[in-house]
């Protein structure tokens, strides 16, 4: 029996460790996280993240073989285990040098040193975390200069699961990459951990590269579909400015095979723990390796993304006369995209935060991510309200914002909703998720992204 243990029991190490342990019965599964209060919830029936499906696989393999503990017990689990997944967060380094750039890898190296402290025996260790080019190498150095005598495999084997659809993402991969060494030792430790996907995944979906090609295709796969998003979304500048319709625009281009229609949703920008920070520390990798147009290259679509967010509230202020002070604004969604609790890098709380600056009355609305909200706003979060039912949130609001795509918010009873509204009312939807047309014939000024906007009064717009 294989003897797997996970370090991090997060959006990534809980749900991938779930799916592991439902296709292989024969593997024990556990999952260590230093914050106790998480380890509660995965062992309870309020998960600490929403995800559909999760709660099914969860059902089927905890208890069974998948077993989620604090790590009081740490030091005894790794030297159970023969395969250990590193799935600790890495964010952006907010200190010292590459602050703001570079990835913060003490998570990780803390993680290492544990793995050195406790092992007595030879281990397979995997980075699932995100992390910069070359950072296996260094673990591999940290751990293979020890004097206990034990070999350890370092291999890379990066997640590309999408939150709100990690579990189909991670039952149904597009592919599953893993990067090692090319050693005896390292070859084995790569067909041990083929071996274990095999389990549901066909074998010619799974790759096997070198170390650092799997280690930089989990950001460049990151940087490439941003890339997407910021292209479409500077077009959706250019769109509202003459009379081409982005959605129009991004169906007649998505229909060549060689762009493609997935992922050319204009909307008020992207989001999500990966995406920047990937970006952020591919810029600074480049910059390092002496190659300042490469950084400037891909900075530029990060540049892009704030413009969007920027753009969106100008807009707002413009279209409702120069002024929000004091107008209550009611904004449907705090998530980063729909199906998921989650608000790390939230375009709606970057909304949200400039909304305050211009002093209007914010009521933030979401099914499931008000708490996490609650908390990532810190101390501006008491200049916010936080209502879950939309009804309540939009009543008396002068206008309404659509920053998550919660498919929830596109059947509401927008006549309902208009005639609790001040009016005149507005609407600006920037997931472009709601049927325009529909809302301007209720009364709504409507601003689409990427659309020329609906409005029942000339406004010296050109
Ligand atoms: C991303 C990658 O997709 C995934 O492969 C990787 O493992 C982690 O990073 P995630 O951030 O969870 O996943 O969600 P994703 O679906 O990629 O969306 C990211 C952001 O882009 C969201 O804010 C989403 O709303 C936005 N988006 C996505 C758009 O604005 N338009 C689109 O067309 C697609
Ligand atoms: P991701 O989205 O990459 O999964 P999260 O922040 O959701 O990131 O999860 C990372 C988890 O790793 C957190 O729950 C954190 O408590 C945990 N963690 C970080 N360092 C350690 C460590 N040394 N030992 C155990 N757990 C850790």
């Amino acid at each position: 029996m294989r003897k797997i243990l996970c370090i991090g029991a997060g959006y990534v190490g809980g749900p991938t460790m779930a799916v592991i342990a439902k296709h292989c019965p024969q593997y024990e599964v556990r999952v260590v996280d230093m914050n106790a209060d998480r380890i509660a919830a995965w062992n309870s029936d309020q998960l600490p993240i929403y995800e559909p499906g999760l709660k099914d696989v969860i059902d089927i393999a905890r208890g069974r073989n998948l077993f989620f503990l604090t790590d009081e017990t740490i030091a005894e689990q790794i030297d159970w285990a023969d395969i250990i997944f590193v799935s600790v967060n890495t964010p952006t380094k907010a200190f010292g040098l590459g602050a703001g750039r570079a990835a913060d890898l003490q998570f990780w190296e803390k993680t290492a040193r544990q793995i050195l402290q406790h092992a007595t025996s030879p281990k397979i260790i995997i980075e699932k975390s995100t992390l910069p080019v070359r950072t296996a190498e260094a673990m591999s150095h940290i751990l293979n200069t020890n004097s206990i005598g034990v070999q350890f495999d370092v291999l890379s084997n990066p997640e590309f699961l999408a939150e709100g659809s990690a579990i189909r993402d991670l039952e149904e991969p597009d592919r599953v990459l893993i990067g090692g060494h090319n050693t005896p030792s390292g070859q084995r430790a790569i067909e041990t951990i083929v071996e274990l996907y095999a389990n549901w995944v066909p074998r010619e979906k799974i790759i096997t590269t070198n170390l650092w090609s799997s280690e930089l295709s989990k950001l460049v796969a990151n940087a490439f579909l941003a890339q997407r998003i910021s292209s479409i979304n500077a077009i959706s500048a250019l769109c509202e400015k003459t009379e081409a319709d982005v959605e129009e625009v991004a169906f007649a281009i998505g229909t060549d095979k060689r762009i493609g229609p997935h992922f050319l949703r204009a909307s008020v920008g992207f989001g999500g723990s990966c995406f920047k920070k990937d970006i952020l520390n591919l810029v600074y990798i480049c910059e390092q390796q002496g190659l300042p147009e490469v950084a400037e290259y891909w900075q530029q679509v990060l540049k892009m993304n704030e413009y969007q967010g920027a753009r969106f509230v100008a807009n707002m202020v413009h279209s409702m006369f120069n002024s929000l002070s004091g107008k209550r604004i009611a904004l449907f969604g705090a998530a980063f995209k729909a199906n998921t609790s989650d608000t790390r890098e939230s375009p709606a709380l970057v909304v949200c935060r400039e909304l305050l600056e211009e002093r209007a009355d914010v009521i933030l609305c979401d099914p499931h991510a008000l708490e996490n909200a609650r908390q990532d706003l810190d101390e501006q979060a008491e200049k916010v309200n936080f209502v879950a039912d939309p009804y309540q949130a939009a009543k008396g609001a002068h206008a309404i914002a659509i920053l998550t795509e919660w498919a929830y918010f596109a059947n509401l009873d927008y006549h309902q909703i208009y005639n609790s509204m001040a009016h005149p009312a507005f609407i600006f939807d920037g997931r472009n998720i709601l049927d325009h047309q529909a809302l301007f014939k209720l009364g709504f000024n409507v601003y689409p992204i990427g659309k020329a906007p609906l409005q029942h009064f000339n406004h010296g717009r050109t």
